[in-house]
């Protein structure tokens, strides 16, 4: 039976109220509101209260920083490089999944909010089980398959080829899009088949184009089943999250488009008895294999981008509705 509530055991309370601390006590202060938990420790989790003073730095990373060193040292959280290219800060910061580095906190007005990445098991506070998400991205075989040995110096590209790369290379595998997806809430772990999430499948995408490749077929093979990547719905929750301003949603229909053409002129293949026919759909699949970018779909990369579309569509029927009323003939 679906289970609509929380077990009573896992439901959030209020936690303690810390005082200001530490060496940068005097001036102006920001509240927090911070996610405690300790599977050992048989306690609910909660929402304990800091005060943290602005002088400590400007991102939210600096303000648990200044709170783990000062006020309390339990308080538990993953963080690396501090410069938003590790990903290992990733959380849910005034209810948007980012990076903790790059979160300015003057951005967010009334106390900072922290939970850990939704929808994951929490190992301690805001660090959350990623073993399963590690596990899907290591069965998409992320490194290049190529039959014949390498050569002395590098695999070369062309500017092009290298091109096609861009808006794929740059992701930090943090999560935050994939755990801010309900199709992934709700069939991330499914058994035995599930599906593998955006972040997962912009890798997948990253090493489909990638032209010093030549595992396209056995890629494409390995997706064409009706969870790993048929269960993104287009919700585009990826693409408004990602904290490195990537198109996961984009990656994931250029994937659809590929494998619908890839199956396309397999069952062609299969049916036709005619050499000519044979000949042609031998030439399309070729070309599929090489050009294995296919055309880009084009998806808007933010939510604003709507918003644009919106108000320029509010402006041409403004337009319109001025166009008729002018050719409308006067009641009078
Ligand atoms: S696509 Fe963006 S949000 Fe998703 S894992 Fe990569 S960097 Fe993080
Ligand atoms: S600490 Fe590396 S991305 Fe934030």
């Amino acid at each position: 039976m679906v289970q609509l509530r929380l077990p009573q055991n896992s439901r959030v309370q209020e936690g303690i109220s810390h005082p200001l601390k530490g060496p940068l006590g005097e001036g102006a202060k920001t509240s927090f509101k911070i996610y405690r938990y300790d599977p050992d420790g048989g306690r609910n989790p909660s929402l304990d209260s800091y005060e943290v003073p602005d002088s400590c730095g400007p991102m939210v990373l600096d303000a648990l920083i200044y709170l783990k060193d000062h006020v309390d040292s339990t308080l538990t959280f993953r963080r690396s490089c501090r410069e938003g290219v590790c990903g290992s800060c990733a959380m849910n910061i005034d209810g948007t999944n980012t990076l903790a580095c790059t979160k300015p906190i003057a951005d967010i007005k009334g106390p900072v909010r922290i939970y850990p990445l939704p929808h994951l098991p929490v190992i301690k506070d805001l660090v959350p089980d990623l073993s399963h998400q590690i596990q899907q991205y290591t069965s998409i075989k992320p490194w290049i398959h190529a039959p014949e040995a390498p050569p002395l110096k590098e695999r070369l590209q062309t500017p092009e080829e290298r091109g096609k790369l861009d808006g794929l290379w740059e992701c930090i595998l943090c999560f935050s899009c994939s755990t801010s997806c309900p199709s992934y809430w709700w069939n991330g772990d499914a058994e035995p088949q599930n599906y593998l999430g955006p972040a997962v499948l912009l890798q997948a995408q990253r090493w489909l184009v990638d032209s010093r490749d030549t595992a396209t077929e056995e890629r494409l093979e390995a997706l064409d089943d009706s969870f790993s990547l048929y269960r993104c719905h287009t919700i585009m929750n990826c693409t408004k999250t990602c904290p490195k301003g990537l198109n996961p949603a984009q990656a994931i229909g250029n994937i659809k488009q590929k494998l619908a053409r890839f199956v396309l002129v397999f069952w062609i293949s299969v049916v036709s008895c005619s050499g000519a026919v044979m000949a042609k759909v031998e030439e399309i699949y070729s070309e599929l294999l090489e050009d294995s970018s296919g055309p880009e779909e084009d998806y808007p990369s933010d939510a604003s981008d709507n918003d644009e579309d919106e108000e320029e569509d509010e402006e041409d029927e403004e337009e319109e509705g001025d166009d008729e009323n002018s050719e409308k003939p006067s009641e009078d």
